[in-house]
């Protein structure tokens, strides 16, 4: 097989693994099992090398690579991320999501939206942050809401899984802690998404 070959064949094997765990409805439990096909993806270094998945350069923050994707609209991302990536907190547009990493190590913050006092707007309440470093992952469902930060000097090698693939994320929704306003998604601010199927 060729590199390319043998990608796609480690890529599409792991995708329809994590696809026939999470079936039709994902759950908590099953998002669990399914990290730990992803997380064992990332663990084969060689077949994401920098020439097929180069890091950011010239003021851009990441790359996005689609590696796979299916009928139903899932999709499986390749990212890199220069050392000081950061997002505010988010949704996923109602998706659950898998990430992991193959280089470098995240913080992501858990969040979620409960009734405010009274019947005020929601509120934003963090509960936990995670660190995600290669060998572990991330999972969110559905309704799950997280921010992430790089820590450490490196670039982020990193693979994202969604049940709903990024240009579907319709309704994604980002929220700014500092104004306690939430604000609405647009995918041009997403950047390109470049073809590594
Ligand atoms: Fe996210």
């Amino acid at each position: 097989m060729t590199p390319l070959e043998e990608r796609r064949f480690a890529v599409k094997n792991a995708a329809e693994q994590i696809l026939s765990i999470i079936g039709d409805t994902p759950s908590v439990e099953k998002l669990e099992r399914a990290k730990a096909v992803l997380v064992a993806l990332c663990a084969r270094k060689e077949l994401f090398r920098e020439d097929d998945f180069p890091i950011p350069t010239g003021g851009i923050t990441d790359r996005t690579f689609l590696i796979y994707d299916n009928a139903e609209g899932a999709a499986l991302y390749m990212v890199t991320s220069v050392p000081s990536q950061a997002y505010r907190p988010h949704d996923h547009g109602g998706s659950w999501a898998i990430v992991a990493m193959i280089e470098g190590e995240t913080r992501h913050g858990m969040f979620t939206r409960e009734p405010g006092d009274d019947g005020s707007a929601p509120k934003l309440i963090h509960k936990t942050d995670i660190i995600c470093r290669p060998g572990h992952a991330i999972s969110l469902m559905p309704d799950g809401i997280h921010n992430t930060a790089s820590l450490g000097s490196g670039p982020l090698l990193h693979l994202h899984f969604y049940g709903t693939r990024f240009e579907d994320q319709g309704a994604r929704t980002e929220f700014d802690l500092d104004t306690g306003q939430t604000v609405q998604f647009r995918l041009e601010e997403f950047g390109h998404i470049e073809d590594r199927r």
